[in-house]
């Protein structure tokens, strides 16, 4: 049923049928800590942003009950189609915008994932989701949270921009136009702006929205592409806890 995914473009990633970036087939240090954490899950887990359902098969696989969220409806349709069939009765697929149309009860999720999705959002917007992310989770639930930082080398060349937006004193430094700066065969399935994090802006944001930092750290995907890498710090993920 993996087969109805779209074939990897380049190794472990695949293009989203709606121009905001890629999937990664390989999970990433903070999903695979959001997957293992939903084998104890008592409420349904928030997969945010799920794209083609990597993480989320993996979380049903575990026993949770997923909500998966996404803006393309297709995404979903093809996420619910390579689901495992003896899960479905576990999977609930909500086709919205994080986090304007975005909305859950209060205290009614364990956890909640948000992979690659923030630099697609404004400044206020992230941390108005973050707010909502922690009003939705019940005590104890943990937020897991995923970011390109400007480490990725076609985004290199922002890092002076970076730097003096940041010496400033600009609220959301890492906020640019993606022409000009991605490469040209990534241009044609990015959105026209890109939002880069650094560790203390991811952090503020998520300690702003009420949330115990557990743990942030670098990485990069073991299968990422030699020319996108840089020095292991191209990716930042975050452990918080309600
Ligand atoms: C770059 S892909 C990341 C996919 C996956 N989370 C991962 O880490 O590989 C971004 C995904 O988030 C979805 N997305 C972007 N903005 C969103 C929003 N505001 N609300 C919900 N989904 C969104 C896109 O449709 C796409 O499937």
């Amino acid at each position: 049923m993996i087969d109805l995914w779209p074939k990897e473009y380049e190794k472990g990633l695949i293009k989203t049928a709606n121009a905001m970036g890629v999937m990664t087939t390989e999970l990433s240090p903070v999903a695979l800590r959001f997957i293992e954490g939903s084998k104890q899950a008592k409420k349904p887990v928030l997969d945010i942003g799920s794209a083609y359902g990597a993480v989320t098969h993996a979380a049903l696989e575990n026993g949770a009950t997923v909500i998966s969220c996404d803006v393309s409806s297709v995404h979903l349709d093809i996420l619910y189609k390579t689901s495992p069939k003896h899960a479905l009765h576990r999977l609930a697929l909500d086709n919205s915008s994080f986090p304007d149309q975005t909305n859950y009860e209060s205290s009614s999720l364990s956890s909640i994932l948000i992979s690659l999705v923030l630099h697609f959002l404004d400044g206020d917007s992230v941390d108005r989701g973050l707010k909502k992310c922690y009003d939705w989770l019940e005590p104890g639930g943990k937020l897991f949270v995923v970011v390109m930082t400007p480490n990725l080398s076609f985004y290199q060349k922002a890092w002076p921009e970076y730097r003096r937006n940041v010496s400033l004193g600009e609220k959301w430094p890492g906020i640019f136009n993606t022409e000009g700066l991605a490469p040209d065969d990534i241009i044609g399935y990015l959105p026209s702006f890109v939002h880069l994090f650094d560790e203390n802006i991811l952090v503020r944001s998520v300690v702003n929205a009420g949330f115990q930092v557990c743990d942030t750290s670098f990485f990069c995907y073991k299968n990422f592409p030699d020319k996108h890498r840089t020095n292991g710090q191209e990716f930042i993920g975050i452990v918080g806890v309600k």
